[in-house]
Protein backbone atom coordinates (compact mmCIF):
# COMPACT_ATOMS: atom_id res chain seq x y z
CA UNK A 1 0.00 0.00 0.00
CA UNK A 2 0.97 3.88 -0.29
CA UNK A 3 0.57 5.97 1.82
CA UNK A 4 -0.01 9.11 -0.02
CA UNK A 5 0.08 11.90 2.62
CA UNK A 6 1.22 12.09 5.90
CA UNK A 7 3.34 14.37 8.23
CA UNK A 8 6.66 12.71 9.12
CA UNK A 9 8.12 16.14 8.78
CA UNK A 10 6.21 17.76 12.20
CA UNK A 11 7.41 17.56 15.52
CA UNK A 12 4.64 14.30 16.37
CA UNK A 13 7.37 12.30 14.85
CA UNK A 14 10.70 13.59 15.81
CA UNK A 15 11.34 11.14 18.60
CA UNK A 16 10.88 7.86 16.34
CA UNK A 17 10.52 8.67 13.14
CA UNK A 18 13.33 5.75 11.99
CA UNK A 19 10.92 3.63 13.87
CA UNK A 20 7.92 4.63 12.05
CA UNK A 21 9.22 4.33 8.89
CA UNK A 22 10.61 0.92 9.40
CA UNK A 23 7.25 -0.39 11.26
CA UNK A 24 5.51 0.50 8.30
CA UNK A 25 7.50 -1.02 5.46
CA UNK A 26 7.40 -4.08 7.81
CA UNK A 27 3.41 -3.79 7.62
CA UNK A 28 3.41 -3.55 3.84
CA UNK A 29 3.16 0.22 3.34
CA UNK A 30 5.75 0.19 0.12
CA UNK A 31 5.91 4.04 -0.38
CA UNK A 32 5.43 6.82 1.83
CA UNK A 33 4.78 10.47 0.79
CA UNK A 34 5.50 13.18 3.31
CA UNK A 35 3.58 16.62 2.62
CA UNK A 36 4.79 19.81 3.68
CA UNK A 37 2.31 22.79 4.92
CA UNK A 38 5.16 25.68 4.87
CA UNK A 39 8.39 26.36 4.02
CA UNK A 40 10.04 24.79 6.95
CA UNK A 41 7.86 21.48 6.74
CA UNK A 42 8.36 21.48 3.03
CA UNK A 43 12.22 21.45 3.28
CA UNK A 44 11.91 18.73 6.06
CA UNK A 45 9.80 16.21 3.87
CA UNK A 46 12.72 16.51 1.43
CA UNK A 47 15.50 16.08 4.03
CA UNK A 48 14.00 12.65 5.03
CA UNK A 49 13.02 11.55 1.46
CA UNK A 50 17.01 11.74 0.62
CA UNK A 51 17.60 9.55 3.36
CA UNK A 52 15.29 6.98 3.07
CA UNK A 53 14.84 5.22 -0.87
CA UNK A 54 10.83 5.09 -0.27
CA UNK A 55 10.04 8.01 1.07
CA UNK A 56 9.35 10.87 -1.18
CA UNK A 57 7.81 14.45 -0.21
CA UNK A 58 5.20 16.95 -1.69
CA UNK A 59 5.88 20.49 -0.89
CA UNK A 60 3.96 23.66 -0.37
CA UNK A 61 2.04 26.56 1.50
CA UNK A 62 -1.03 25.22 3.39
CA UNK A 63 -4.06 27.89 2.81
CA UNK A 64 -3.41 28.48 7.33
CA UNK A 65 0.21 29.48 6.66
CA UNK A 66 -1.07 31.74 3.66
CA UNK A 67 -1.59 35.06 5.41
CA UNK A 68 2.27 34.52 7.43
CA UNK A 69 4.10 34.27 4.65
CA UNK A 70 7.40 36.73 3.83
CA UNK A 71 8.37 38.19 0.35
CA UNK A 72 10.28 35.91 -1.59
CA UNK A 73 8.70 32.78 -0.83
CA UNK A 74 7.67 31.75 -4.01
CA UNK A 75 11.20 31.41 -5.24
CA UNK A 76 11.77 29.38 -1.84
CA UNK A 77 8.98 26.84 -2.62
CA UNK A 78 10.54 26.82 -5.95
CA UNK A 79 13.73 25.97 -5.43
CA UNK A 80 12.56 23.38 -2.60
CA UNK A 81 10.36 21.92 -5.14
CA UNK A 82 13.01 20.68 -8.14
CA UNK A 83 14.38 18.78 -5.61
CA UNK A 84 14.77 14.99 -7.34
CA UNK A 85 12.07 13.45 -4.57
CA UNK A 86 9.85 15.89 -4.98
CA UNK A 87 6.67 14.54 -6.27
CA UNK A 88 3.74 16.91 -6.44
CA UNK A 89 2.81 20.32 -4.70
CA UNK A 90 0.94 20.58 -2.03
CA UNK A 91 -1.33 20.80 0.16
CA UNK A 92 -2.50 23.78 -1.03
CA UNK A 93 -6.17 24.67 -1.63
CA UNK A 94 -8.93 26.42 0.73
CA UNK A 95 -9.82 26.23 4.15
CA UNK A 96 -13.39 28.19 5.23
CA UNK A 97 -13.62 25.92 8.07
CA UNK A 98 -12.74 27.88 11.53
CA UNK A 99 -10.73 26.01 14.25
CA UNK A 100 -10.01 27.07 17.53
CA UNK A 101 -6.17 26.95 16.83
CA UNK A 102 -6.53 29.00 13.86
CA UNK A 103 -9.58 31.27 12.70
CA UNK A 104 -10.27 31.74 8.63
CA UNK A 105 -7.46 33.45 7.10
CA UNK A 106 -8.68 36.34 4.68
CA UNK A 107 -10.01 33.96 1.63
CA UNK A 108 -8.77 36.58 -1.24
CA UNK A 109 -5.19 35.81 0.50
CA UNK A 110 -5.68 31.73 0.20
CA UNK A 111 -6.71 32.06 -3.44
CA UNK A 112 -3.73 34.37 -4.48
CA UNK A 113 -1.53 31.76 -2.60
CA UNK A 114 -3.07 28.77 -4.29
CA UNK A 115 -2.56 30.46 -7.25
CA UNK A 116 0.71 31.04 -7.51
CA UNK A 117 1.15 27.27 -6.57
CA UNK A 118 -1.10 26.17 -9.38
CA UNK A 119 1.54 27.81 -11.48
CA UNK A 120 4.31 26.85 -9.90
CA UNK A 121 3.08 23.05 -10.45
CA UNK A 122 2.22 23.88 -13.84
CA UNK A 123 5.95 25.18 -14.68
CA UNK A 124 7.37 22.07 -12.75
CA UNK A 125 5.52 19.27 -14.49
CA UNK A 126 3.89 18.59 -10.77
CA UNK A 127 0.91 17.09 -9.92
CA UNK A 128 -1.60 18.86 -7.52
CA UNK A 129 -2.17 17.73 -3.63
CA UNK A 130 -5.45 19.75 -3.08
CA UNK A 131 -6.27 20.76 0.57
CA UNK A 132 -10.47 21.72 0.77
CA UNK A 133 -12.30 22.57 4.07
CA UNK A 134 -15.77 23.55 3.21
CA UNK A 135 -14.46 25.16 -0.02
CA UNK A 136 -15.41 22.76 -2.67
CA UNK A 137 -16.73 25.19 -4.70
CA UNK A 138 -14.32 28.03 -4.89
CA UNK A 139 -11.57 25.13 -5.11
CA UNK A 140 -13.90 23.90 -8.48
CA UNK A 141 -14.04 27.39 -9.81
CA UNK A 142 -10.76 28.12 -9.99
CA UNK A 143 -9.42 24.86 -11.00
CA UNK A 144 -12.09 25.07 -14.26
CA UNK A 145 -10.97 28.46 -14.80
CA UNK A 146 -7.06 27.36 -14.94
CA UNK A 147 -7.38 24.16 -16.61
CA UNK A 148 -4.89 24.57 -19.26
CA UNK A 149 -2.55 25.24 -16.02
CA UNK A 150 -3.59 21.43 -15.00
CA UNK A 151 -1.84 18.53 -16.35
CA UNK A 152 -3.00 15.32 -18.27
CA UNK A 153 -3.00 13.86 -14.98
CA UNK A 154 -3.81 17.00 -12.53
CA UNK A 155 -3.44 15.24 -8.97
CA UNK A 156 -5.44 14.77 -5.88
CA UNK A 157 -7.87 15.90 -3.30
CA UNK A 158 -6.48 14.88 -0.15
CA UNK A 159 -8.58 13.59 2.36
CA UNK A 160 -11.71 14.45 0.49
CA UNK A 161 -14.93 15.31 2.22
CA UNK A 162 -18.22 17.73 0.88
CA UNK A 163 -20.78 17.46 -1.74
CA UNK A 164 -21.31 14.71 -4.28
CA UNK A 165 -21.33 17.42 -7.34
CA UNK A 166 -17.82 18.48 -5.85
CA UNK A 167 -16.89 14.77 -6.02
CA UNK A 168 -18.10 14.34 -9.43
CA UNK A 169 -16.29 17.82 -10.57
CA UNK A 170 -13.07 17.02 -9.14
CA UNK A 171 -13.22 13.60 -11.03
CA UNK A 172 -14.41 15.11 -14.71
CA UNK A 173 -11.18 17.25 -14.05
CA UNK A 174 -9.20 14.20 -14.09
CA UNK A 175 -8.33 14.24 -10.13
CA UNK A 176 -7.72 11.71 -8.04
CA UNK A 177 -9.40 11.00 -4.49
CA UNK A 178 -7.71 10.15 -1.11
CA UNK A 179 -9.55 8.63 1.64
CA UNK A 180 -7.94 8.43 5.55
CA UNK A 181 -8.67 6.76 8.61
CA UNK A 182 -11.95 9.23 9.60
CA UNK A 183 -13.48 7.22 6.71
CA UNK A 184 -13.72 4.71 9.71
CA UNK A 185 -15.82 6.97 12.15
CA UNK A 186 -19.39 6.71 12.49
CA UNK A 187 -21.75 9.66 11.78
CA UNK A 188 -21.01 13.36 9.65
CA UNK A 189 -17.81 15.44 10.56
CA UNK A 190 -19.47 19.36 11.82
CA UNK A 191 -21.13 20.84 8.63
CA UNK A 192 -20.54 17.63 6.32
CA UNK A 193 -23.91 17.01 4.91
CA UNK A 194 -22.58 13.27 2.88
CA UNK A 195 -20.73 10.52 5.13
CA UNK A 196 -17.16 9.71 3.69
CA UNK A 197 -18.18 5.71 3.12
CA UNK A 198 -20.91 7.40 0.94
CA UNK A 199 -18.34 9.59 -1.16
CA UNK A 200 -16.12 6.60 -0.99
CA UNK A 201 -18.76 4.78 -2.73
CA UNK A 202 -18.92 7.13 -5.67
CA UNK A 203 -15.24 7.37 -6.82
CA UNK A 204 -14.29 4.59 -8.71
CA UNK A 205 -11.70 2.38 -7.25
CA UNK A 206 -9.64 3.14 -10.13
CA UNK A 207 -9.35 6.81 -9.05
CA UNK A 208 -9.02 6.43 -5.09
CA UNK A 209 -5.96 6.65 -2.97
CA UNK A 210 -5.09 6.01 0.62
CA UNK A 211 -3.65 8.25 3.11
CA UNK A 212 -3.33 8.28 6.49
CA UNK A 213 -2.73 12.39 7.40
CA UNK A 214 -0.78 10.73 10.10
CA UNK A 215 -0.57 12.16 13.22
CA UNK A 216 -3.83 13.50 12.67
CA UNK A 217 -7.04 11.23 11.77
CA UNK A 218 -6.53 7.88 13.46
CA UNK A 219 -8.61 5.22 12.20
CA UNK A 220 -10.89 2.91 14.66
CA UNK A 221 -9.74 1.45 16.89
CA UNK A 222 -6.84 3.42 17.14
CA UNK A 223 -8.81 6.65 17.38
CA UNK A 224 -7.42 9.13 19.83
CA UNK A 225 -3.86 8.44 19.47
CA UNK A 226 -0.99 9.58 17.46
CA UNK A 227 -1.65 8.20 13.95
CA UNK A 228 1.18 6.72 11.69
CA UNK A 229 1.39 5.24 8.28
CA UNK A 230 1.15 1.86 9.21
CA UNK A 231 -2.57 2.47 9.64
CA UNK A 232 -3.03 3.07 6.31
CA UNK A 233 -3.31 -0.96 5.82
CA UNK A 234 -7.04 -0.38 8.16
CA UNK A 235 -7.69 2.31 5.93
CA UNK A 236 -7.60 -0.15 3.05
CA UNK A 237 -9.55 -2.58 4.76
CA UNK A 238 -12.48 -0.16 5.32
CA UNK A 239 -12.59 0.98 1.38
CA UNK A 240 -12.37 -3.08 0.63
CA UNK A 241 -15.23 -3.21 3.03
CA UNK A 242 -17.21 -0.38 1.13
CA UNK A 243 -16.51 -1.68 -2.41
CA UNK A 244 -17.04 -5.09 -1.53
CA UNK A 245 -13.99 -5.95 -3.02
CA UNK A 246 -11.10 -7.70 -1.31
CA UNK A 247 -8.22 -6.15 0.98
CA UNK A 248 -5.56 -7.17 -1.70
CA UNK A 249 -7.57 -5.93 -5.05
CA UNK A 250 -8.05 -2.29 -3.01
CA UNK A 251 -3.78 -2.74 -2.42
CA UNK A 252 -2.99 -3.37 -6.20
CA UNK A 253 -4.91 -0.80 -7.15
CA UNK A 254 -4.40 1.80 -5.04
CA UNK A 255 -0.28 1.23 -5.21
CA UNK A 256 -1.07 1.31 -8.76
CA UNK A 257 -3.16 4.82 -8.71
CA UNK A 258 -0.51 6.78 -6.60
CA UNK A 259 2.46 5.31 -8.75
CA UNK A 260 0.26 6.75 -11.82
CA UNK A 261 -0.73 10.12 -10.16
CA UNK A 262 2.95 10.67 -8.97
CA UNK A 263 5.13 8.92 -11.66
CA UNK A 264 7.06 7.06 -9.63
NI1 LIG B 1 -2.23 17.00 6.08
Amino acid sequence: MVDVHCHLNFKAFEEDCNDVIKRAKKEGVEIIINTGTSLETSARAVELANQYDNLYAIVGIHPHHADKLEDGWEEKIRKIAQSKKVIGIGEIGLDYYSYKSNGIVDPKIQKEVFLTQIQIAYELNLPLQIHNRHAGEDIIEILKENKDKLHKIPGMFHCFAGALDVLSQALDLGFYIGFDGNITYKGLAPGETVSLPDLCRNTPIERILTETDAPFLSPEPKRGGRNEPSYVIITGGKIAEIKAISQKEVDLKTTQNAKTVFNI
